[in-house]
């Protein structure tokens, strides 16, 4: 029991370690002739972006130990006695992209069993199996979006209302949204994982229907040029 407790305190300094690549390296970054002249967007907005945006550094190894991953205080005793997320993460079944660990599942194998209350071991996560389709204008699959591994993780109230309104296809989300940190991209990209070239299946799960074709705009239909 105490072992995996050990266990599930390194996945969670790891997860935070996935958040703060973007912001520790906006702080060490020399200050640029935009900044200077004030013209720089909003400091916030550019450290909250998603790794993925290519204009940003690429973490090199996001399971780097932590007197090694940019992070920790490497002056600090406690960093060195912190466990290796690449020890924590032993035998856990791997992905291609984030920090490469399938912890959706991880979890459905068996090889993670959460606490899902600080104080009581006993809680129990309130599971939720509903998929919400969401189609996508453009050619690329629809999106599904499925409850039931986030609420394996997550409480409602992580996503709702704050994050999403809890009703279908009510919520605008675009792709820019996501790589910018908003929507979906509150986590994905940050502490689940990210949207690479790699990834795109994951969300976009649902081929679309063999006669589907783009939709056409009121005014293309009009057009009388067509
Ligand atoms: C990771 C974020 C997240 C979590 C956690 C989450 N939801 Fe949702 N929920 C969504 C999204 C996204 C939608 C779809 C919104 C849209 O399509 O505009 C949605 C839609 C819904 C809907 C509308 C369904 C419909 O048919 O209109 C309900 C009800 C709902 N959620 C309840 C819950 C409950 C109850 C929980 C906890 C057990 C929960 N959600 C946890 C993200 C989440
Ligand atoms: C974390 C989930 C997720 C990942 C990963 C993801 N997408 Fe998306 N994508 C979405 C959602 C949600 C939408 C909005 C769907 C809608 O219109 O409701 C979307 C929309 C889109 C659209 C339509 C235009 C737009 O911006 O709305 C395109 C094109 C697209 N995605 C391409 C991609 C590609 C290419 C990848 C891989 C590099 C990718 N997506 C990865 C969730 C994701
Ligand atoms: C509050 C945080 C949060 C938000 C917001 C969120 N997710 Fe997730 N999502 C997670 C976590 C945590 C996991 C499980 C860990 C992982 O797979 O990286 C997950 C897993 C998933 C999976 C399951 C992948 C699998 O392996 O089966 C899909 C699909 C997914 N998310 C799509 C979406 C889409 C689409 C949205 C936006 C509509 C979204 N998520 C918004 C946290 C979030």
């Amino acid at each position: 029991m105490s072992k995996s407790i050990f266990k599930l305190t390194a996945i969670a300094v790891s997860l935070v370690a996935f958040v703060l690549p973007t912001a520790a390296l906006s702080a060490s970054k020399p200050v640029t002739s935009a900044e200077v002249t004030g013209s720089m967007p909003d400091k916030l907005s550019v450290s909250n972006a998603n790794v993925f945006n290519r204009l940003l550094k690429k973490v090199n190894d996001p399971n780097a130990a932590p007197d090694k991953d940019g992070i920790h205080d490497t002056a600090n005793e406690g960093t060195h006695a912190l466990q290796a997320p690449k020890v924590a993460y032993e035998g856990l079944p791997t992905t291609e992209f984030g920090n490469h660990i399938d912890w959706v599942q991880a979890l459905n194998s068996g090889k993670l069993d959460p606490r899902y209350d600080r104080e009581d071991p006993e809680v129990e996560p309130f599971v939720m199996d509903l998929d919400i389709v969401r189609p996508v204008k453009a050619s690329v699959p629809d999106v599904v979006f499925p409850h039931k591994p986030h609420t394996q993780w997550l409480h409602c109230s992580n996503c709702h209302p704050k994050i999403f309104i809890p009703q279908r296809n009510t919520n605008q989300i675009n792709m820019s949204a996501i790589l910018l940190g908003k929507k979906c991209g509150v986590c994905h990209g940050k502490v689940a994982f990210p949207p690479t070239t790699k990834s795109c299946k994951k969300c976009h799960s649902k081929p679309k229907d063999a006669d589907w074709t783009p939709p056409l705009s009121n005014a293309t239909v009009k057009n009388p040029w067509r």
